[in-house]
């Protein structure tokens, strides 16, 4: 018997994985979409187990699957109420085949930073308001509205499921910055 991983016992049932940085391939590949028959399974569960102890060791506020190895359209986010960020926080949710429809011409930019692009941080215009379609933890067909800060979160990992970071909705790249140095006078 050779070495056993945890991901391989079934026994912890989560596993951190290596998120994928920038330049790896599977971050510009699309990815492909889930059967509802696939999404009940075992292996997507844990998949979906295996994204959120890896979002939450990297204290990511979304993470997609392409960013933990797997061309799987499916994202995770989730958001504890009190953070400086987003005080309300954002719900645990998990999302497979995602489809954006945003809601009026409402645009706001802001700040936005990425697992697989480190210590970066760049200006973003997005989508004010938009509904979220795509099939729930169990498979289920579902529909939702939101708005501002998870609005932006859930129209960054949906990019990430079809190749594009945030690196590419920049209007230029003269915001980007490095976060040690934000806030330093000229
Ligand atoms: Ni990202």
């Amino acid at each position: 018997m050779g070495r056993v991983t945890l991901r391989e016992t079934g026994v912890v049932g989560v596993g951190i994985r290596k998120v994928t940085l920038l330049g790896h391939p599977v971050l510009r590949a699309t990815a492909r979409p889930l059967k509802p028959d696939e999404i009940r399974g075992a292996e997507v569960r844990r998949l979906v187990r295996e994204m959120v102890a890896t979002m939450e060791e990297y204290d990511g506020v979304g993470i997609a699957a392409n960013q933990c190895w797997e061309s799987l359209a499916a994202f995770v986010m989730g958001l504890p109420k009190g953070t400086k960020r987003h005080p309300e926080g954002i719900e645990l949710t998990v999302v497979f085949n995602p489809i954006i429809r945003p809601i009026g011409d409402e645009t706001e930019e802001d700040w936005e930073g990425c697992l697989s692009v480190p210590d970066l941080r760049g200006r973003v215009r997005r989508h004010s308001q938009l509904e979220l379609s795509g099939l729930d933890a169990d498979g289920k067909p579902f529909k939702r509205v939101y708005k501002g800060f998870p609005a932006r979160v859930v129209q960054h990992e949906t990019d990430h499921l079809n190749g594009l970071v945030y690196l590419d909705r920049m209007d230029g790249l003269k915001t980007l910055s490095y976060m040690s140095e934000m806030g330093r006078a000229g």
